[in-house]
């Protein structure tokens, strides 16, 4: 990774902390607390891959700033409210999430449960508000709905809470991370293009298979980070896939070959960008970082 994406990433994640921090309500709103729980659960925190890979993809479509900040926003808040409930004792029942604790240990289950509803509702009113063609702003709400349901995210979820202590094939596993981890990332592609220029059917076929391969990625990462790293470098709790008896690449395939598959993958990233040429650098340094994060 160059010093040039560095400096990206750094500037791209300020642009995006800025912009969390304007299209969340002020503490100074009733209520109060759910509005400073709403902040503490997105501000401060967390890689902001999602984000990234927004302004990424509406660099290559020329898209205008303001819409991608709505865009970069919106899926980072559902991120955020996803996080909440995937750490609430009736999910995975985690204490830490980037390094701080989870929302219904520093404040309650009835908050947390709150915060996961209200960032999810804030986040589709921040899509829809700005400025930007109408008509492309409602498919951008359909395809982050959809990407955050029961054919999204919340499919995964269910799938992974039902999974628990049974032997998934590799199939079975694949879709489960597909929907859960995958859905989230390939939305942040597609919503940063269509911020931009219209985009051609050969275009979005190229940037659904870049997705499909980090998507995928990103959750065998995860995975096995749950399964090399300590919880002072994740911010979150280490080893936790093991100790519940979670089905994942670790405990299917074994480290090195989930390791293998991430790089595999990222490669399959990097091959599907080639028709854009070197205007597609920034997502392909992203497709590395996925693959190559140590938290
Ligand atoms: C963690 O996501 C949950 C998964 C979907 C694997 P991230 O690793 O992106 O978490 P943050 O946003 O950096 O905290
Ligand atoms: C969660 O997957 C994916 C979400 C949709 C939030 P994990 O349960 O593996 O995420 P971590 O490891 O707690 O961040
Ligand atoms: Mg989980
Ligand atoms: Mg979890
Ligand atoms: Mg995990």
């Amino acid at each position: 990774m160059s010093q040039d994406f560095r400096q990206w990433m750094k500037a791209t994640q300020a642009v995006c902390e800025d912009a969390l921090s304007a299209f969340l309500p002020s503490p100074d709103i009733i209520p109060g607390r759910l509005h400073e729980a709403m902040r503490y659960a997105t501000l401060d925190g967390g890689k902001r891959v999602r984000p990234l890979l927004v302004f990424a993809a509406g660099k290559l479509f020329d898209a205008p700033a303001e819409l991608l900040s709505r865009a970069a926003a919106a899926v980072e808040i559902i991120h955020a409210y996803s996080l909440v409930h995937d750490d609430m004792p009736c999910m995975d029942d985690d204490a830490l999430r980037r390094g701080k604790p989870t929302v219904h240990v520093h404040y309650d289950e009835a908050t947390a449960l709150l915060v996961g509803d209200a960032l999810q509702a804030q986040a589709f009113s921040v899509l829809s508000e700005g400025d930007g063609d109408p008509a492309t702003k409602l498919a951008m709400v359909r395809l982050l709905a959809q990407a955050s349901g029961s054919i999204g995210m919340c499919g995964g979820q269910a799938i992974d809470l039902a999974s628990v202590g049974l032997a998934l094939t590799r199939d079975q596993l694949e879709q489960m991370h597909r929907l859960k981890t995958g859905a989230l990332l390939r939305a942040s592609v597609l919503l940063g293009a269509m911020s931009g220029k219209v985009l051609s059917a050969a275009d979005t076929a190229a940037l659904d298979t870049y997705s499909a391969a980090i998507g995928l990625a990103f959750q065998v990462v995860d995975d096995v980070l749950d399964a090399t790293a300590d919880s002072a470098t994740l911010g979150k709790t280490a080893g936790k896939d093991a100790a519940d008896n979670k089905p994942t690449y670790v405990s299917l395939l074994g480290l090195s070959a989930s390791q293998q598959l991430a790089e595999q993958l990222c490669n399959n990233a990097h091959a599907a960008l080639q028709p854009f040429g070197a205007q597609a650098q920034l997502l392909h340094d992203l497709a590395d970082l996925i693959v190559q994060r140590t938290a």
